[in-house]
């Protein structure tokens, strides 16, 4: 027989509606993105090998473009394809705008990185736009009717000194030019953001860039720890080193704003921190909270240093490959410079609008080398709903932008070195192909450097080919392989320069 009681009937209906209510919301907020299977504590860890962009690359393959997996006890979502990609970094920006709460980014001025650990929010914005400001101010700021502005002054004195030594160390052979391409670049990185020039052999110069690869080692080593918790108690896990190192470099910054306070002069900015600091004491003036405090203009400096650093010298190390291993592609480039500039005067900023090869050559360095293949990593400030998956709040995202660059739906033989792809029928660079080049990243957290770095690269390449010719060693094969880093470097290799003229 079928009777029930009140209380039966109730409790029936309640959990009725109880379930229908989950299954809503489950239905709702859509599923969770597929992925592989982890292990217990170490999660995929040990399944991402050497270079994770590559294992990511075989992983949408099987997956698609969004997929979930554990690095030790975090979860992680990767993006990859350009239409995905573009929905986390434009369409639904602000939901993917924030940083994760990883352990060495809280150590990097002591959370307090634009860049790093800052969280996303009104004043993260403030931030960012007065760092971008401070950019643009520096980049205009000229002291010499000569050059358009002191950037590109020093740009053309830091080049030409570098021509001399690949000359000079050419004269033994050939040689292995990432050192010179680390200091130039450090020296050039030193000169833009605290207006100091040094010497190559100078002690303080040569303590800094020690610093950063102190730096770069131990955090590459406590990296395990962002992800299992327990490491940071470890001695091995390098996080006492990369402590030491980042204390060091935050005094060296305090130490040059402190004496950049004493000396600056209104109207005569010398550096980023002049431009910094020019526009902290305009903010005061109009509204204090609009203005960063002295602590924050260190690491704004330290996050432009860092930012600006070590991306340059890797994309300075790939161009010298490419130009060697394609020695066709460098007489393009020696042709054009010959042509549009001449001998008679020195490549100048402007020439990016009509040098259309040797910029088409620099986005194939960009999307071939892919040498930075990830954003930053980012995180949702909200739940998020990409492609029908369900994304919680406060995961992490990796944006695979090498797996854009390699794409064979947006690139005919992708993994072929092919500056022409980026020029249409009258040899110009072509904007719509280019754009999809997104090696500074795209929208809120863009890369804040994309026209210093694109100018020094330009200015810094067009000066040497003016004046050198690059050379492989003839018995070597040369090959685009990737090592890792903090940005990816080329295989070691060896060149000797010629002089042209
Ligand atoms: C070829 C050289 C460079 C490359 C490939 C590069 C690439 C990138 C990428 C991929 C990001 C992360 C974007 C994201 O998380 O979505 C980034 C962020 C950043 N870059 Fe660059 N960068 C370069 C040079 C520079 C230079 C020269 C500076 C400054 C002088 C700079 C300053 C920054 C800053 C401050 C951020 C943090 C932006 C944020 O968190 O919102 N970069 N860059």
């Amino acid at each position: 027989m079928l009777f029930f009681t009140n209380a039966e009937i109730t409790l029936s209906l309640v959990t009725f509606f109880i379930v229908l209510l989950i299954t809503k919301k489950i239905w709702r907020r859509g599923k969770l993105p597929p992925g592989p299977w982890g292990m217990p504590i170490l999660g995929n860890i040990l399944q991402i090998g050497e270079l994770p962009h590559m294992t990511f690359l075989k992983m949408k393959e099987k997956y698609g473009d969004v997929f979930r997996l554990k690095l030790g006890i975090v979860p992680v979502v990767v993006v990859s394809g350009l239409e995905t990609i573009k929905k986390v970094l434009l369409k639904q920006g602000e939901q993917f705008a924030s940083r994760p709460k990883l352990y060495t980014f809280s150590l990097i001025n002591d959370g307090t990185s634009l860049a790093f650990s800052e969280q996303f929010g009104d004043a993260w914005k403030i931030h960012k736009k007065i760092a971008k400001m401070s950019l643009k101010e520096f980049s205009k700021s000229s002291r010499s009717s000569s050059y358009f502005s002191i950037f590109e002054e020093l740009m053309s004195s830091q080049s030409e000194a570098f021509v001399e030594t690949l000359l000079k160390n050419s004269e033994k052979g050939y040689f292995d030019p990432s050192q010179d391409i680390t200091y130039t670049v450090a020296s050039i990185i030193c000169a833009l953001c605290y207006g100091k020039h040094y010497g190559h052999d100078d002690q303080e110069f040569l303590g800094i860039i020690q610093l950063t690869v102190d730096a770069q080692k131990a955090s590459g080593s406590a990296a395990p720890a962002d992800f299992i918790p327990i490491l940071r108690f470890f001695p091995l896990s390098g996080v006492r080193t990369l402590l030491r190192a980042i204390d060091k470099f935050n005094n060296f910054t305090k130490k040059h704003v402190e004496e950049h306070h004493g000396s600056y002069e209104k109207g005569h900015i010398r550096d980023i921190t002049d431009a910094l600091i020019y526009l902290c004491n305009r903010k005061k003036v109009e509204d204090k909270l609009f203005a960063l405090s002295d602590a924050q203009i260190v690491s704004t400096v330290n996050d432009m240093f860092g930012a600006g650093y070590d991306t340059i010298s890797s994309a300075v190390q790939w161009s010298f490959l490419y130009l060697i291993k394609y020695p066709e592609v460098q007489d393009k480039i020696h042709k054009e410079i010959d042509t549009l500039i001449g001998a008679g005067r020195f490549p100048r900023f402007d020439d990016r609008h009509n040098l259309h090869f040797t910029e088409a050559f620099i986005h194939e360095v960009f999307r071939h080398s892919s040498f930075s293949p990830f954003t930053i990593p980012h995180c949702t400030t909200t739940d998020a709903i990409l492609n029908g998956y369900f994304i919680p709040k406060n995961t992490c995202i990796l944006v695979n932008l090498y797996q854009v660059h390699h794409d064979p739906a947006l690139w005919e033989d992708p993994d072929c070195f092919k500056p022409e792809r980026f020029l249409d029928k009258e040899g110009k660079v072509d904007k719509h192909i280019a754009q999809n080049v997104i090696i500074f990243g795209m929208g809120i957290r863009k890369c804040l450097g994309e026209e210093v770095a694109r100018n020094e690269l330009f200015l810094m390449l067009t000066i040497i080919l003016q004046r050198l010719r690059l050379e492989k060693r003839p018995s070597d094969e040369l090959t685009a392989t990737a090592i890792n880093g903090m940005a990816l470097k080329p295989k070691k290799y060896v060149l000797k320069a010629l002089a042209r003229y």
